[in-house]
């Protein structure tokens, strides 16, 4: 391909897409990390939580976006959302000329060299359902032991902002409680809605104990669009979208991101 070709297709778009709000959690890194990136973020508040979703349900779910992404003529698009890239990427992942960069499947390889014996990751239902982590995880290193955790309750908390109620600290303590039992020596935050939740799980266990795989994530798609010559030098555009209530993402963005328009919504 010609260095003028490769010019142009650098300058397009990065989409990314989240059930809601949690994917910012990875935006906001890649922001930092590719500053000159256009990118587009994708909210699908319509279908939120997608953690109760049915497999065909969050194909559908992927398969739209992803086709919105296609009119926008992106160059990749982002799968910030651990449950569509447990329960969809499989399936929509050679339908599409873009690269698209599933949160799990792209860091998997990379936390299991870490050379850890046990793990923990907590998720969404649909996300521990899928059995997908400890697949993935045990590809590359088969003698890890890998506990998975449904956290039902944890978007709604993060989407809902509602960090102080008692109830929402019950639930986390809960899940802690469950987890102490296996004694991991590291547990994955398999939610890109999880993070968030840092400073209430920091008050029960070490900080240093919790992987966000965002960061993992944002320097493996680096690295991958940097070796396909896509690497864009010269934008730094962005543009929201969202399947409904552009309002309540405003709102409840604001901890994560700085979104400095409202959002556009798509239906
Ligand atoms: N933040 C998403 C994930 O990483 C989806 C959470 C949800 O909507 O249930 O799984």
């Amino acid at each position: 391909m010609s260095t003028l070709n490769h010019n142009n297709l650098s300058k397009k778009p990065v989409g990314f897409f989240d059930s809601g709000v949690g994917g910012l959690s990875v935006y906001a890194r890649f922001r930092k990390l590719l500053p000159y990136e256009n990118t587009l973020y994708y909210g699908d508040l319509a279908n939120m939580p997608y953690g109760n979703k049915t497999k065909e349900e969050l194909i559908g779910f992927a398969r739209k976006i992803l086709d919105f992404y296609k009119e926008k003529d992106v160059k990749a698009v982002v799968i910030a959302c651990n449950t569509s890239s447990a329960q969809a990427y499989d399936e929509v992942k050679n339908d599409y000329e873009f690269n698209i960069y599933p949160i799990i499947q792209s860091c998997a390889k990379i936390i299991a060299s870490m050379d850890y014996g046990k793990i923990g990751v907590f998720a969404t239902a649909a996300t521990v359902k899928s059995g997908v982590y400890t697949r993935e995880l045990q590809k590359y290193n088969k003698n890890l032991k890998v506990l998975e955790i449904p956290c039902p309750n944890w978007v709604p908390i993060v989407e809902n902002s509602r960090y102080k109620d008692a109830s929402s600290i019950e639930d986390v303590k809960k899940q802690l409680d469950k987890m102490e039992k296996f004694s991991p020596e590291k547990i994955i935050l398999g939610c890109t809605h999880y993070p968030y939740l840092l400073s209430l799980l920091k008050e029960f266990a070490p900080k240093e104990l919790f992987i966000d795989p965002a960061e993992i994530f944002v320097n493996y798609i680096k690295t991958d669009l940097e070796k396909s010559c896509l690497l864009n030098s010269s934008g730094g555009q962005e543009t929201f979208y969202v399947s409904a209530n552009p309002e309540s993402f405003m709102t409840h963005s604001k901890i994560f991101y700085n979104v400095n328009k409202k959002p556009i919504c798509t239906q």
